[in-house]
Formats: structure tokens, sequence, C-alpha cells
């Protein structure tokens, strides 16, 4: 059985940063709302609980608080930055606006013995953001560290198992601050290092198991992560009752079609149907540039496409019931509740039809972006599939300013390969967020050879970016620049010319639509 440690979310950016610290030591950990009451917290039975900082004071009306009862039931906690404001207010101590916050580095420096920091150096650097201070502690604490404005830094009430932080430990500008989360979940909390790679796709072949029984298992693969991740997953659960489905729209990346049947015909020998749809997609695209409806008309293409195979495969009555879904983690998050209300589209561009319905499989639900590469790893996916960067639902189809055809479809593909393929040899790939080749609907003329051309140029589109909500554009090395534009003339058919797109997001989109 995983224990669990519960990060209440205060209400800032940190609990999911404070969650995946958990997790990096081996240890189980979920986000719960600092709603959550005593009787709830039992209900889960968590071997822990860590309360994150927040945007607030504690003084300020209505600051959020936490069911003080839950300081009672024995359970280990660790309060952060406006969590341990908070365990200080509640437990009897005192918090003052000093007028004087601390906000970046400061140095903190460790008085006596301490089971949080134990065997630190005197004084290490650790990153602060905080208005209020603790004044006093609660009766019972020891005050084992203090910063130039803040003389109850790290606060411990061994007996009771109750320890407060005034600094992040999560941030890695903190030095040794991992060290004090592992501290508190393997010394304080007793909690072994437990939740692996290996333990995650235990638990979770056990799990699809249970759930699906020996019905009929329905995966659409898009070429992306989460849905190679998920198909890996149930093939080892129930690998003879999932069928795979890849619809390729002619709007796909070089390779991709073939590399998804590699993979899950040959090396995991799953059932795969490969829907050649290029055509189809091609016909209904025709003639259209205007880039909602092309987006509209791939949505519903691909709908239908699917929706074709899931009820050939039902003729007869015994048909797929489930369908698997690589939602993850920070999805579930955001939408506050505890399912998903909706399928969400395999390729998030519209939803499946309402008389189509399945029960979800959702083997990722519990896991960061980050795990769920490590698991596919692990699962023996190729790393192209498992390091790739994100990829539109339209496909490339959202990178073709103007007509989508497939010449140009065509043209984008080769070009997006050599952009792909010299930003893998710069050993870049991983760091930046996306980096491909962007088509517009303009042609200029060149020179190459004896002969004048009129062709089209490629514009380079690199970003880096933490979640794709803002971007800014990679300050690529000319020299990367110069590989990609050589090899782009030289290679790709129908390009004359290269640019560089240098617009940050705002204003720009990442995408060209
Ligand atoms: P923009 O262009 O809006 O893109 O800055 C933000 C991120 O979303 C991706 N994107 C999509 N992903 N279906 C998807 O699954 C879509 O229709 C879609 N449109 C944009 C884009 O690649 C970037 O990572």
């Amino acid at each position: 059985m995983t224990q669990n440690v519960l990060v209440v979310d205060f209400g800032a950016q940190y609990a999911q940063l404070i969650a995946r610290r958990v997790r990096e030591a081996h240890v189980y950990s979920e986000i719960v709302p600092h709603t959550i009451t005593a009787d709830e917290v039992r209900a889960k039975a968590p071997a822990a609980i860590i309360l994150s900082g927040g945007p607030k004071s504690v003084y300020e009306v209505p600051a959020p608080t936490l069911d003080p009862a839950i300081y009672e039931l024995g359970i280990p906690v660790l309060g952060i930055c406006y969590g341990a404001q908070l365990m200080a207010q509640q437990l009897g101590g005192d918090v003052a606006n000093t007028g004087v916050g601390e906000y970046g580095r400061t140095t903190l420096t460790r008085r006596g013995t301490s089971v949080l920091m134990h065997e630190w150096p005197t004084s290490v650097t650790c990153w602060m953001s905080h208005g209020d201070a603790i004044a006093s502690a609660p009766a019972g604490f020891v005050v084992t560290g203090s910063t130039p404005e803040a003389p109850v830094a790290v606060m411990e009430d061994v007996a009771r198992r109750l320890h407060a932080v005034q600094f992040h430990p999560e941030v890695v500008h903190t030095e040794h601050g991992q060290e004090l989360l592992a501290n508190f979940l393997h010394h304080v909390a007793d909690i072994p290092p437990t939740w692996t790679n290996t333990s995650i796709i235990e638990d979770q072949v056990a799990l699809i198991r249970a759930q699906v029984g020996d019905e009929k298992v329905l995966c659409a693969l898009s070429g992306g992560v989460d849905s190679a991740v998920a198909a890996a997953l149930v093939t080892k659960a129930v690998g003879h009752q999932l069928t795979c489905v890849f619809v390729d729209t002619g709007l796909m990346r070089k390779n991709e079609g073939d590399q998804i049947e590699e993979t899950f015909t040959r090396q995991f020998g799953v059932e795969l149907i490969h829907v050649k749809a290029q055509d189809r997609f091609f016909d209904a695209l025709a003639g259209v540039t205007d880039p909602e409806a092309k987006r509209k008309i791939i949505g519903e293409l691909f709908i239908r496409e699917f929706e074709t195979v899931a009820r050939d495969l039902g003729k007869g009555g015994e048909g797929p019931r489930f369908l698997v879904q690589g939602t993850l983690y920070p999805d579930v998050i955001e939408s506050g509740s505890g399912h998903a209300a909706n399928i969400k589209s395999h390729h998030n561009v519209g939803g499946l039809p309402e008389d189509l319905s399945f029960d979800l499989v959702e083997p990722l639900r519990s896991l960061f972006k980050d795990e769920v590469r490590h698991v596919g790893e692990e699962l023996g996916l190729p790393a192209e599939i498992v390091w790739r960067q994100p990829f539109p639902g339209p496909g490339l189809g959202v990178r073709i300013v103007g007509e989508v055809t497939r010449e140009r479809a065509e043209i984008l593909r080769n070009a997006d390969y050599v952009v792909v393929d010299e930003i893998k040899k710069a050993g870049l790939y991983r760091e930046l967020w996306q980096s491909f080749a962007v088509l517009p609907a303009v042609r200029t003329v060149g020179v190459m050879g004896d002969g004048r051309t009129y062709a089209y140029p490629i514009i380079i589109r690199a970003v880096t970016s933490d979640d794709a909500m803002t971007a800014d554009w990679a300050r690529l090395p000319y020299d990367v620049i110069e590989s990609i534009a050589n090899r782009l003339i030289r290679e790709v058919d129908g390009v004359n010319r290269v640019a560089l797109d240098v617009t940050s997001k705002p204003p720009g989109t990442i995408e060209w639509e």
C-alpha cells in the first residue's frame, strides 16, 4: 500500500512544486485544498502533511486557514512559509507584521541540533518570500534556525512531530532544501522511499486489471507522449484486450506512423488499427484558408474516423467498453474536481459524440509530465517518443498558413524534420519547449544555380516555456541557425529562404496558424 503525503494548498503555485519535490524523494503526494477537514484527513490516512506557502498574510480577512483539529491527529506536519505562520498562530505563537520583509536569498543560521537540518553547516543560503514573520514560537516548540529578519525561521516540536520553516525548501535557490524535505519525510514521518517508477507501474497495472476485468479497451494514439505511455501501461496490464487506433491525418511528423507501428505492433504486440485517412483530410481541407475553419474540419473529421473504427469494432455487440485517456495530474488539479467530467478529446480539437459512450481508463491521472516520461522509459518506449516536445492536435495543420494541401504539408514535414534534427544534434531539444518549422502563405524570388526560383520561405520557431501560457523566443546559437538554414535550402524542395521568428508570447502565440 502506497503511503501518501497531503500537500495542503494555500493558493499559490508552490503546492505543485512541493508535491513534485516530495515525489522526487520517492514518496507519493497529493494536493488538497486548505478547506479539508480533520475528518477528511483522517479518512485519507496520510503518513504526513505539508502546509504550503501562499500569497496572503495571516492577518488578512479572510485569510485562508486550516481546521485546527488536524494538528491533533498525531500525523507529522511540516509548515512552509504561510503554512509555518499559520501553524504558529493556530498553536498559540505570535506572528508579527515587522514591516521589513525578506524576498530572495538570505542567510539561515542554524541553532543547536535539528531533525530537519541534521548535520548541516551552521549557515546556509535559503530563499525567502515573506512580509510577516513568526515573532514567538508556540509552547513546546524549539527554535532551531533564524535569518536576519525572521527570528523564528525554523521551529520544531519533536514530540508532537510538528515542524515549520519560514523559507522555501522546495525552490532550488535554497541550499539543502531537498534534503530538508527528505529528512522530514524519511526521518520525522518515517516514510520509506518506495514510490518509484517500478512501483507506479505495478500499482497502475493492478488498478487497470481490476477496473477493466475481461472487457475490451480502446486507445487512440496521437504520437504524443501521454497517449503512448497510457497505452503502454494498459498493454502491460491487459495487452490482449487492447486495440489501439492511429488516425494518420496527413498532418503528422515525418515517420510518425511508422514509428508508432514499430513500437506498438512489433515491439509490444498490440493490435493496432492504422487508419490512413490522408486523402480524406486533404480533400476536406481543399480551398480552405481560414484558421478556425481548418481546425474545425480537422477536428470533426478526426472524430468521424475514430467513430467509424469504434463502431466497426462494436458490430456484433462485443465492442470495447473502455477508452484510455492520457489525463495528467495538473489537468485533474485544474479541473478542481475529483474526476474530469468530460472526455478530453484525443486531439484536443473536439469532443466525441454523445452516443459513443465509454468508461474511461486514466492511468496517468496522478502523475506529472516528467513522471510520465520516466514511466514511459521504464516501460521500454523509445526515447524519441518519450522525450518528444508537445505537438498540437491538429498537427502540421496549425503550422501551414493558408491552404493545407498535400504538397505544402510535404514541404513542411520535410522542413520540420530538418529543424528538429539539427536542434537534437546541437543538444538543445530537451531544453526547448518547442522547436519547429512554419510554412507561410507567400512565395518570394530567389536565385539558385543559374536560375531564378519562386518558392516558399521557412520560418524557424523555437521557444522556451514552462507551461505554454507564456513563452520566450529561444536564443539559438548562430551556427545552429546556419546549419538549419543550409540544410533547409539544400534538402527541402520548394524552399528558397529561411527566417527566424523572434516574437515572445505574448504578443505572439507559439504556433502560426
Ligand atoms: P499557442 O499557439 O496558442 O499554443 O501559443 C500553446 C500551446 O498549445 C499547443 N496547441 C495545441 N495543442 N491542440 C493541442 O493539443 C491544439 O489544437 C493546439 N493548438 C495549440 C501549441 O503547440 C503550444 O504548445
